[in-house]
């Protein structure tokens, strides 16, 4: 007889030894002010702890058409030590840098995996705009929700919460091409919850029942849409994205791969298999998860690992001896 579902390797718990570590590296650079510092130590981090894991993962999108720095975790690189299963992978070492350099809340380090072939791949697009939501609305987004005017989407939105319009709480990242979207929630009656930067953690929030943030709306980079399509999907909520160009270079790089960018993605196409692993580590404390602690030789971490098949959802405490990670250089090197 095979296993039990619940019972079989659950890859999120490996993945969540390589979040933290890289949330251990990096929580030193927390408003140090150096950007490029704390991206290579969790650069590295991330590529060290994921190799030790048996996987055979391929990133499937990097952040390189946003950031226009290469790195080890670019699309196509290989990870993991290639002997476990097949997997796409997404990957956010920091997500929210400037939140870190800067010791502002909300950091995380993220990682989806899921069988290979599932994940959506649009390389050379950088931004999509997104819309996010929980189980209790998730049967009822229809790709119109993204069309139709934010007055039309909150109400619904609020029918299906059993709340009013001015109860429910928006996140959108804080963003000058966000003014109109905005101007339309505060003239719905609903509420902003504006953030400087991290619309992946905002997407959880988004997802998870119960949480302070009722919808995710507005434009942020592609590889967060995806890794967050990993969590919300795994959460049973509901996501809806398209690509939404910023720049002529970009609309030109998105036209020239014969991407569409009128089409609109559910979750379940941008994730297409249930057999999804998620792990988020807090780097700076937030509201989803606190940030890492030291004191002296002990380290505290906290994390969110969520499976999709089983729809488990863990909220981890960790603590970390710090002389027995000595031989990590990025963790000995601070
Ligand atoms: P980084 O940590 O890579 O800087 O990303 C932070 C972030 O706020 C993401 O959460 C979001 O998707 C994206 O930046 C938005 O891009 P931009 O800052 O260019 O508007």
């Amino acid at each position: 007889m095979s296993d039990p579902k619940g019972l079989t390797r659950n890859l999120g718990l490996d993945l969540v030894r390589v979040t933290e570590m890289v949330a251990l590296a990096v929580g030193r650079w927390m408003g140090r002010g150096s950007r490029l510092e704390a991206d290579a130590a969790a650069t590295e981090m991330m590529v060290t702890a994921l190799n030790t894991l048996d996987l055979d993962g391929t990133i499937v999108i990097g952040e390189e058409s946003k950031s226009g720095v290469h790195s080890p975790l670019d699309s196509g690189q290989h990870v993991g030590n290639g002997s476990g299963p097949a997997m796409d992978v997404v990957v956010d070492p920091i997500d929210g840098t400037n939140l870190l350099v800067q010791g502002r809340s909300g950091a995380l380090s993220v990682v989806g995996v899921a069988p290979r072939g599932s994940m959506w791949s649009v390389a050379p697009a950088a931004y999509m705009e997104k819309l996010v939501v929980d189980r209790d609305v998730a049967d009822a987004l229809v790709p119109e929700c993204l069309e139709a005017p934010a007055a039309w989407t909150l109400a619904l939105i609020a029918r299906l919460k059993k709340k009013q319009i001015r109860d429910l709480v928006v996140f959108v990242l804080d963003r000058p091409r966000h003014a109109d979207l905005i101007e339309e929630i505060r003239m719905a009656g609903a509420r902003v919850a504006l953030r400087a930067d991290g619309d992946i953690a905002g997407a959880i929030q988004a997802a998870l029942p119960g949480s302070n943030i009722d919808v995710l709306m507005g434009v942020g980079g592609v590889s967060e849409g995806v890794t967050a399509a990993c969590a919300v999907r795994a959460l049973r909520g509901a996501m809806l994205a398209r690509l939404a160009p910023q720049s002529p270079e970009e609309q030109a790089a998105v036209l020239a791969a014969g991407l569409d960018t009128r089409r609109i993605l559910s979750c379940r196409e941008l994730v297409q298999s249930e057999d999804v692993y998620f792990a988020a580590t807090g780097v700076t404390g937030g509201p989803l998860l606190d940030g890492v602690e030291y004191h002296g030789n002990l380290a505290e971490a906290h994390s969110l690992v969520l499976r999709g098949a089983t729809g488990t959802r863990r909220f981890m405490r960790t603590e970390y001896l710090l002389d027995a990670l000595s031989d990590l250089p990025p963790i000995a090197g601070l």
